[in-house]
């Protein structure tokens, strides 16, 4: 999809039709993942894919917005392979996977898929479900699928702030 049609068209899809999203569409998204850039290429990421009943049943543990979506992606990074900024050692592995997570929020639409960014989770009760280690970090959640035929963007897809409000030139 041209990308100025992709920007344009794109909004948060959370309606979901039962349908599967089948392999090669999954690990087309995963690829355009893995071109995301990251702080001095380190691609702290992880990404994990959650298809089975079972585990979008343990995400549900963790989240309540998943809009029955037949799968997920949870964007997570690991801290400890993420590079770290001498001046202050902060550490770029979540900017490293909000990248990521972009990729892939764009390239689920550019498949005529649908996902939702998702923050509202549990980061306590998403390590425990999934085991993951102290170093990795949770980012981003996307509940992914088909849009259902009556899926439409909610009244907030609608509202951006006017340039004025959120750019500023020279000095603040
Ligand atoms: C960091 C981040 C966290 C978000 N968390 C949630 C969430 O937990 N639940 C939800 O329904 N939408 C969530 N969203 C989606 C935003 O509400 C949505 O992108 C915004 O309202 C603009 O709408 P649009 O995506 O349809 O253009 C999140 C988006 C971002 C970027």
């Amino acid at each position: 999809m041209e990308y100025s049609t992709l920007i344009h068209e794109r909004y948060s899809v959370r309606k979901f039709s039962p349908e599967p999203v089948d392999e090669n569409s999954i690990q087309a998204i995963l690829d355009t993942a893995r071109l995301a850039p990251t702080a001095v290429n380190k691609q702290p990421q992880r990404i994990l894919v959650l298809r089975s009943a079972e585990s979008m049943e343990k995400l549900r543990k963790a989240t309540t917005y998943l809009f029955n979506a037949p799968m997920a992606l949870a964007v997570c990074c690991n801290r400890d392979e993420a590079w770290v900024r001498p001046y202050d050692q902060y550490n770029s592995g979540v900017i490293d996977a909000a990248i990521v997570a972009t990729h892939i929020m764009l390239k689920v639409h550019d498949l005529g898929l649908g996902a939702t960014w998702v923050g509202h989770f549990d980061p306590a009760a998403f390590r425990k479900v999934f085991n993951l280690p102290g170093y990795v970090e949770p980012v981003a959640i996307f509940p992914i699928g088909h849009p259902a035929d009556d899926a439409k963007p909610s009244p907030m897809h609608g509202k951006r702030r006017p340039l004025e409000e959120t750019v500023v030139y020279d000095h603040f």
